[in-house]
């Protein structure tokens, strides 16, 4: 039987397989571990006592928002010791045999489970990446038979970490309310009832990764993610459209927190969905935890508040499903047209070479 196609088993190789290759424009243009301070790191001490810190905190993640739509925070109170049990587990799941991670195998569009390479279908070149991904919140839709059962124990610790990023996102979401001018519960009530898909990324050393990328660049579609990295580095942000792009700085126990579509449409523009991708590197694997805090499929999206003299980025409310439609048919439909200009560019050489051939030679 042929080996199961696991990234693990591809990143042996020498050569990256073709279906992995991309663009030139798009391909990593800083290396995994030219780190950037660029990205701000934010502490949260003293978060609650108003009056005390709280405010110099709110304004340094406010500004972060305006600025990038990405920040770090350290000091945020999920513990430490939880923090190395999540990432065990992580690790642990990856490092099963092949035929144990696809028994989660979610290719035939399952509800959570593992799988290689996702991509739009469509789409032409692949991610270098392997995933695992469950739903955790809201917890009456919680389906375990999708849930990883191994390394042992694993429903016990990755049901705490939910629960605390879950707390911790929702408090930064007031802050961001605050900010807006609304009442502190005013962005987790445009959720509805919040939703929290937790994604485990695994980026194999790559043979050549200056020809692919780990996951290729987006926006989340959610309110806010909390993102934890290992120390690798690989994590790539940009804030000028892709000219320029900047490696964020792995720091230990701290969260990347990025904010998504529908944090930005809220807002009406003012707090920027973080354009981002991860690149990956020929001397170490790369493991990340996302967590993704999304509004529930049928809340409304729409400014929650357009200032005096601004018009609404939106031209109508819709909800979170039509806006994460729209997001998917978009980016097909650039995939779509991409892959028909290469097919043509491919035809048109071939036309080129035929033309400079004497017959004999195109019958040969
Ligand atoms: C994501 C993501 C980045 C990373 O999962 O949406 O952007 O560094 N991950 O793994
Ligand atoms: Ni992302």
């Amino acid at each position: 039987m042929e080996p199961p196609k696991t990234l693990n088993y591809l990143s042996q190789e020498k050569i990256l397989q073709s279906s992995f290759i991309r663009d030139e424009d798009q391909r990593p243009k800083v290396a995994y571990n030219n780190f950037s301070n660029d990205i701000p790191v934010i502490s949260l001490a003293g978060i609650d006592d108003e009056g005390g810190r709280r405010t110099e905190i709110c304004n340094n993640i406010v500004e972060a928002c305006e600025n990038w739509g990405i920040f770090q925070i350290v000091d945020h109170g999920v513990d430490r010791e939880l923090i190395s049990e999540m990432t065990r587990f992580a690790k642990g799941f990856f490092d099963l045999p092949p035929e144990e991670k696809l028994r989660f195998d979610m290719s035939g569009g399952k509800k959570g489970g593992f799988i290689v390479s996702s991509h739009l279908q469509g789409e032409a070149v692949k991610d270098w990446r392997e995933l695992v991904t469950y739903f955790s919140y809201p917890i009456r839709n919680r389906d375990y038979s999708r849930w990883p059962d191994k390394p042992e124990g694993w429903k016990e610790v990755t049901e705490q970490y939910s629960e605390k990023l879950m707390g911790l996102a929702c408090k930064l979401l007031e802050v961001l309310s605050e900010a807006m001018g609304l009442e502190k519960e005013a962005l987790t009530k445009a959720c509805v009832d919040m939703d929290q898909k937790v994604v485990i990324n695994f980026y194999p050393k790559c043979p050549q990764p200056d020809l692919t990328l780990g996951l290729k660049r987006h926006t989340d579609p959610g309110t806010i993610t909390l993102l934890l990295q290992d120390q690798v580095g690989g994590l790539q942000a940009t804030k000028d459209n892709g000219k320029t792009w900047i490696t964020v700085q792995p720091i230990e126990g701290a969260f990347v927190v990025n904010l998504g579509d529908h944090g930005h449409y809220l807002s009406n523009g003012r707090f920027k969905n973080a354009d981002h991708q991860a690149v990956v590197n020929s001397n170490y694997s790369r493991l990340s935890i996302a967590t993704f805090q999304n509004p529930a499929p049928d809340a409304t999206v729409y400014p929650l508040k357009i200032k005096e003299g601004e018009k609404s980025i939106m031209e109508a409310p819709i909800t979170f499903t039509e806006m994460y439609r729209r997001k998917m048919s978009k980016d097909l439909e650039i995939a779509r047209m991409k892959k028909l200009a290469k097919e043509k560019e491919l035809r048109d050489l071939e036309k080129a070479k035929l033309e400079g051939k004497p017959l004999n030679e195109i019958l040969a």
